[in-house]
C-alpha cells in the first residue's frame, strides 16, 4: 500500500489536503506537520533545507510512499530542487504562488502575500520578473493562523501591512496557511479577486499520479506531528476530520 504524504510545517497544508481528499476520496494519505520547527517562513534558507531533508528522511523511514506533496510554498521555493536530487525515487509535487493564473486575470498590479522566505526567494522572484508583482511579506500571519488568533486581530494585521502598497487588482495567497483564511482576505480586500494554489495542486496530482494508487488503497488518513502533544494532536485530528 502506498501513501500520498502531504507535508507542511503546520495546519496550512490542510488547505491542500482538503482538495486532494475531495478529488481522490479513496487514496490513503499521511498528513505530516513539522510543528516542532514551525514557523518555516522566518528561518534561513540554509536551515530550512536541512530541516526539509531530515523530515523527508523521517517520512521515508516511517511510511510507504513515493509521492510527497510539499503543501508549503516556503519549502517548495527553498528546497524542492535539493529534495528531488536527494530522493530520486520519490515524486515531489510543490506548491507555488498562483501568479500565472493572476496574470491571466489582470495586466495591472498583483499583490502576492507570503512568508518572509517566500517573498524574498530569488528563485521564485526570477520566475516572475514582471514589474506588476508586489511581493508582500506577512511575517506573523502563519503563526496567527496556526494558533487560531481572533478574526478581527488577523484582519487588522493584514490591513496594516497592506496600508502603503500601491493600488492592485488581485491578491495571490502565497502561503498555505493564508488559504485557510481566504474569507478574511476577501473581507479586507473587498471586491478583489483572490487566488490560491490548492485546487491546482490537487488537480495536478489527480492527473499525474493517482492511477497508480487507486486499486490498493482504502481512503484512510494518518496523522504525524513532529511535536505530538495531545492537545495539538487533537486539534489536527478535528481539522482533518472536517474533510473526511
Ligand atoms: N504553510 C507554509 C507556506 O505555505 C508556511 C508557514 C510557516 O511559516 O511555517 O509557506
Amino acid at each position: 500500500m502506498k501513501n500520498i504524504v502531504v507535508y507542511d510545517s503546520g495546519i496550512g497544508g490542510i488547505s491542500i489536503y482538503r482538495q486532494l481528499k475531495k478529488m481522490l476520496p479513496n487514496a490513503d494519505f499521511v498528513y505530516y506537520a513539522d510543528n516542532a520547527a514551525f514557523p518555516y517562513g522566518e528561518k534561513t534558507s540554509k536551515r530550512l533545507v536541512e530541516i526539509a531533508l531530515n523530515n523527508i528522511r523521517e517520512i521515508k523511514k516511517q511510511f510507504d510512499t513515493d509521492l510527497i506533496i510539499l503543501a508549503c510554498n516556503t519549502v517548495t521555493c527553498v528546497a524542492i530542487e535539493t529534495l528531488r536530487k536527494a530522493f530520486p525515487d520519490t515524486v515531489f509535487v510543490g506548491t507555488e504562488p498562483s501568479i500565472k493564473q493572476a496574470m491571466q486575470y489582470t495586466a495591472s498590479n498583483i499583490l502576492v502575500a507570503a512568508t518572509t522566505l517566500t517573498a524574498q526567494n530569488a528563485r521564485v522572484r526570477a520566475r516572475f520578473p514582471q514589474n506588476n508583482i508586489i511581493w508582500l511579506a506577512m511575517p506573523e500571519l502563519a503563526e496567527m493562523v496556526e494558533k487560531g488568533e481572533k478574526d478581527g486581530v488577523i484582519c487588522d494585521y493584514i490591513e496594516k501591512l497592506a496600508e502603503n502598497v500601491p493600488p492592485f487588482d488581485c491578491v495571490v495567497l502565497g502561503c498555505t496557511h493564508f488559504t485557510l483564511i481566504k474569507d478574511l482576505f476577501a473581507g479586507v480586500f473587498v471586491g478583489k479577486k483572490i487566488f490560491d494554489g490548492a485546487q491546482g495542486v490537487a488537480q495536478y496530482v489527480k492527473n499525474m499520479k493517482y492511477k497508480e494508487y487507486r486499486n490498493e488503497t482504502q481512503g484512510l488518513t494518518s496523522l504525524c506531528l513532529t511535536d505530538p502533544n495531545p492537545e495539538t494532536y487533537q486539534k489536527y485530528v478535528s481539522l482533518l476530520r472536517e474533510y473526511n
